[in-house]
């Protein structure tokens, strides 16, 4: 079933200068690439997008880390897009991340880990809309 996605190619990612090898990952990958925006979240839109994790004691570092700088927000659509940008990622910490993921090869720990990528049907409706204006995505 042809479905969209909210990604993220995180702060750390975009300062190490390995946006641009993320991305040739996902357009090799057969994900079609449907909006990208690069964004400086605040603390307030960090911790807006990442309301679920509200209770987590990590969730005042993970806000304060997604501020450090621009991020690169992108819609990918495809089939089972959501479930094989999630394999193509890897795990949440890239120690435990399988050889060939994107965390695995980019990320650094288990907060700075490079990519986001929604983990339902749900939550990319709600983080799609939370980035982007229908207007701004492109379907093809
Ligand atoms: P992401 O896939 O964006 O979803 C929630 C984020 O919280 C996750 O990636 C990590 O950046 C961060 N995170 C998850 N677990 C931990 C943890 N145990 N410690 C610090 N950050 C975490």
């Amino acid at each position: 079933m042809t479905e969209r996605t909210l990604a993220i190619i995180k702060p750390d990612a975009v300062a190490k200068g390995v946006a641009g090898q993320i991305l040739s990952r996902i357009e090799q990958g057969g994900f079609t690439l449907l909006a990208a925006k690069l964004i400086h979240l605040s603390h307030e839109q960090a911790a807006g997008f990442y309301i679920v994790h509200r209770e987590r004691p990590f969730y005042g570092s993970l806000c304060s880390f997604m501020t450090t700088g621009p991020c690169l927000a992108l819609v990918l659509e495809g089939d089972d897009v959501i479930r094989r940008w999630r394999d193509l990622m890897g795990a949440t910490d890239p120690a435990k991340a399988a050889p060939g993921t994107i965390r695995r090869d980019f990320a650094s720990s288990i907060e700075s880990n490079a990519v986001h990528g929604s983990d339902s049907a749900e939550s990319a409706a709600f983080e799609v809309s939370y980035f982007f204006a229908a207007l701004e995505i492109c379907p093809r």
